[in-house]
């Protein structure tokens, strides 16, 4: 600060042979998107300049194809604003009292679109000067998400990502491990700013609460990602009862969904799918065919909602079921019947 100051001091002293002159400590002003930016224009007027004050804010836009806008006027002690309809109310003089030397703007809520030159001109005659400033508008980043990508078990490679929806480029990482020791696995040292790390051969030992800051000139954003490294059998496990569960509902909507359409039917059709039912479901001999029945009389509820086709459809399921069954049963022979849930778990296994 006191260099800038020293520096203005000199420049005022080696211009002092000219009139009117503007200090601006800065040419190069980075804001984020939304944010004010502070455009400075402080003079200084000599005992000759006599005339009357003009001051005049010029935007040549960063898109080339435009000419230089006016943006904001003070002429004969008035202010003049809204000449260029991007900057609609957003640009004003932060002065109540320009004539003291002090012609600095403020443009509120910054866009993309208000990136450019901007040009302080002050003419108070014979003294004229003029200075300009670039601002530049980046975006901060946000929406930042983590992400795993592959399955996180003992011996697998997967991909730790972190993806901010948007922020101007340059974007920084940084990952950092927030529980136990804090301390990052070594093998990840070299990607620890990067937005991928490559996991190879992982092991239980990775497993634990990461953070990813992403950073660019105006702002951060983080996420935060739980690994958990399991054996491969406890993933498949938890894909399974993932899939039953998800089995479940569909079937409970089934049910819903047959209720409904059974309600509304014609008593002729109505005792059709009765019998239809009756048909599908088996003695009750275990919780594995219970299941697989319901998702039969799922399927045969649906079929039913255009009756034309009904009479053929339950003939077919009336045949389908039981042979399912009875290909199924020399698989596990020795298991005893109320021992089937292992059973529908393996096979969901396989399903996958
Ligand atoms: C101008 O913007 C700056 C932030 O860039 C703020 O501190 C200041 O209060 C603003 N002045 C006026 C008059 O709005
Ligand atoms: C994976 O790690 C285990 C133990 O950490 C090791 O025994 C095995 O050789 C490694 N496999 C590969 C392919 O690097």
């Amino acid at each position: 600060m006191a260099l800038v100051l020293l520096v203005a001091l000199l420049c005022g002293v080696a211009d002092f042979t000219r009139s009117l002159s503007i200090i601006n400590p800065e040419q190069m002003i980075e804001k984020a998107k939304g944010e004010t930016a502070y455009l400075p224009c402080k003079f200084t007027l000599s005992p000759e300049d006599q005339g009357p004050l003009d001051i005049e804010w010029l935007l040549s836009p960063a898109d080339n194809q435009k000419p230089d806008q006016v943006i904001i006027l003070y002429s004969g002690d008035k202010v003049y604003v809204d000449y260029y309809q991007d900057l609609k109310g957003r640009v004003h003089f932060i002065s109540n009292d320009i004539t003291s030397g002090d012609a600095s703007i403020n443009v509120t809520n910054l866009q993309l679109s208000d990136v450019g030159i901007y040009q302080c001109k002050v003419k108070k005659a014979p003294g004229v000067s003029s200075k300009k400033v670039q601002l530049t508008v980046l975006v901060k980043p946000t929406g930042t998400r983590c992400s795993i990508d592959g399955s996180e078990e003992i011996g697998n490679d997967f991909k730790l990502k972190c993806e901010p929806k948007e922020g101007s480029l340059p974007l920084q990482y940084e990952w950092q491990k927030l529980s136990d020791s804090q301390k990052m696995p070594d093998s990840w040292l070299p990607e620890m700013t990067s937005p991928v790390i490559s996991v190879k051969n992982a092991t239980t030992e990775l497993s634990g609460t990461y953070s990813c800051t992403v950073r660019n000139r105006v702002g951060s954003d983080q996420c935060l990602l739980r690994l958990d490294v399991v054996p491969p059998s406890n993933r498949a496990g938890t894909i399974a009862g993932a899939i039953i569960g998800t089995l479940l509902a569909l079937v409970l909507i089934g049910c819903i969904v047959f209720c409904c359409h059974k309600k509304r039917r014609e008593e002729k059709y109505e005792k059709e799918v009765h019998h239809d039912i009756r048909e599908d479901v088996p003695p009750p001999k275990s919780r594995t065919s219970t299941a697989r029945s319901y998702i039969g009389s799922n399927h045969s509820s649906l079929g039913s909602m255009s009756p034309s086709n009904m009479e053929g459809y339950s003939k077919t399921q009336y045949n389908q079921v039981p042979s399912e069954d009875f290909e199924r049963a020399p698989q596990s022979p020795t298991l005893p019947p109320a021992k089937f849930m292992p059973t529908y778990k393996t096979d969901e296994i396989t399903v996958v």
